[in-house]
């Protein structure tokens, strides 16, 4: 079905999960992934460290937050809880009234970063996380491309380690299906993708895609971090 807010389906010649992703992950399981940090993101993050220490609330991330619209709704969910929004881009993040960041209202907080430092600094800062979300990463559909897919990512340990409930949202059942693979193998348990109905989208790309008739996908799990 094609709606007014008219989005394409995401389209990719590959059939099922990637041949290569078990692979890969077995190699991000036995060695540290090790490249610089990015020195931008690395101020940033100090930057950030006494809004967290201030706030003494649980955690929540929303690892690229896009205009940060997402992050204000986590935040009226979750009024005890300091939800910090983190995007790369400076486009997407001008759409908030932000002078400069960290950028706060009332629980929730802005930064512009980039998620593979970001993560691996919170891992570093021996930050845990109550929930983390991951809502619409771009999808990256050709083969080729397996590497820039989070699950596929050699920073995706260092996300799982924050631990609590992580929830990844997207409209591509591969995508959907290669995340819940790579969680299972680090957690060491089953975990399934399931379908997502959306009364009331999270974020616009939810929105987007919703209004344009595409199935969507949810896959949860939860650990303690490491
Ligand atoms: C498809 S958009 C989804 C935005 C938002 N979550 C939503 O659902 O409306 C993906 C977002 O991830 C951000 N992103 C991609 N790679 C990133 C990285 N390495 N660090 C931080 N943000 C990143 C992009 O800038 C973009 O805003």
């Amino acid at each position: 079905m094609r709606a007014g807010n008219d989005s394409r389906k995401v389209r990719s010649s590959q059939a099922g999960i990637h041949p290569r992703l078990d692979g890969l992950l077995r190699r991000y399981r036995e060695s540290e992934w090790s490249q610089p940090l990015h020195s931008p993101s690395c101020r940033a993050f100090e930057a950030l460290g006494p809004l967290v220490e201030a706030a003494h609330r649980p955690l929540v991330l929303d690892a690229g937050c896009g205009t940060g619209q997402s992050t204000r709704r986590l935040a009226e969910r979750f009024p005890d809880h300091l939800v910090i929004g983190v995007d790369k881009s400076g486009d997407r993040l001008g759409k908030l009234p932000a002078r400069q960041f960290p950028w706060c209202e009332k629980n929730a907080v802005w930064l512009r970063a980039d998620l593979t430092t970001f993560w691996r600094l919170a891992r570093r800062a021996g930050w845990t996380v109550d929930r983390h979300f991951l809502l619409y990463p771009n999808p990256w559909p050709k083969p080729g491309q397996l590497q820039r897919r989070w699950h596929a990512h050699p920073v995706f340990p260092e996300l799982l380690a924050l631990g609590g409930e992580l929830e990844m949202r997207c409209n591509w059942k591969i995508y959907a299906d290669e995340f819940a693979f790579a969680v299972s193998r680090f957690l060491g348990r089953p975990i399934e993708a399931a379908s997502l109905a959306v009364d009331e989208p999270l974020s616009p790309f939810e929105r987007k895609y919703r209004d344009s008739g595409h199935d969507l996908y949810s896959v949860v799990s939860r650990s303690s971090g490491v």
